[in-house]
């Protein structure tokens, strides 16, 4: 028989592609909000999981929590806009872990929704610090390890907004279009030595990040004017497939991609 497809036959085949066991995986932002759900859906498939942000009292709650489900979760203080906190990180996950292999860039702050014209410079900075010279900071320190090891998946949390112009936030899309094309630039410059870079693109998911839109009349009237066909926001465990894929074996020949997690919002 010519045989120019080879299809996993056994169950235990066919569901290791989404395993994370003996993976070690770092997620910035970890600590509440989307990415303390995706932190617990990397840990249910096996990962070992640090999660990294600016606050010990909410990374060790979040730990706490995810620790007395799963397992396989610790933290560490680490301010993503700062290169001496991502290197001190990554240090310690090389110590402690030999190293990351995957590596979620989830940590973002919420739009403070002025208009444009008054917008300050602060502002603007303060945003893509975090926003956008955050990930470049993770995916720079962490790659270079990662590339030493030959093999690791690197996923940045994008938006709606790096998809479409949204009104009074043009420093928060800028920082959103800036992760998505950067993350296209890295994977083609790294593709060839076995790392991965990915985006997943979420829409609205009701977070704190959010609470302020959800808060201004005029800004949800204008959203909810337009809502998503699934309908509502989405809720953040429904992030959790596109991370575990975009991390694991199952999307091994997947590079430079964004992943839209909208509910439709940006088929209409
Ligand atoms: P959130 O506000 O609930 O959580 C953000 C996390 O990032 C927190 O743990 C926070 O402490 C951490 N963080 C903020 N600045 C940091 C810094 N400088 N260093 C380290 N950690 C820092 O927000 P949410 O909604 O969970 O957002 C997660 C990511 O998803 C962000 O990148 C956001 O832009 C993106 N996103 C969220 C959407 C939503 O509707 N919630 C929609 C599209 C994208």
């Amino acid at each position: 028989m010519n045989q120019l497809v080879s299809v996993p036959s056994q169950t235990s085949e066919r569901s290791s592609v989404f395993s994370l066991e003996g993976h070690v995986a770092v997620v910035a932002g970890g600590a509440r909000g989307l990415g303390f759900a995706i932190a617990g859906g990397l840990t249910d498939f096996g990962a070992t999981v640090i999660i990294a942000s600016r606050n010990e009292e909410t990374l060790a709650y979040a730990t706490e929590m995810i620790e007395a489900k799963v397992g396989k979760i610790s933290y560490k203080t680490c301010n993503v806009a700062l290169e001496e906190d991502v290197a001190a990180l990554e240090n310690h996950v090389a110590a402690r872990f030999g190293g990351a292999d995957i590596l979620i860039n989830n940590a973002g702050i919420n739009p403070n929704y002025t208009r444009a014209e008054k917008t300050t410079l602060k502002e603007w900075q303060d945003v893509v610090a975090v926003n956008l010279t955050g990930v470049f900071l993770g995916c720079r320190i962490f790659g270079q390890r990662i590339l030493e090891k030959g093999a690791g998946s690197i996923v940045n949390i994008s938006s709606v907004a790096g998809h479409v112009g949204l009104p009074r936030t043009a420093a928060y899309c800028a920082a959103k279009g800036g992760v998505e094309i950067m993350s296209k630039s890295l994977a083609i410059e790294w593709a060839a030595r076995g790392v991965r870079v990915n985006c997943i693109a979420p829409g609205y998911f009701e977070t704190d990040l959010t609470a302020g839109l959800r808060d201004n009349a005029s800004l949800s009237e204008n959203m909810l004017s337009q809502p998503p066909p699934r309908g509502g926001f989405g809720r953040p465990r429904e992030l959790i497939g596109a991370a575990v894929f975009l991390a694991s074996p199952a999307s091994a020949y997947v590079t430079g991609q964004t992943i839209l997690v909208d509910g439709g919002w940006t088929a209409q």
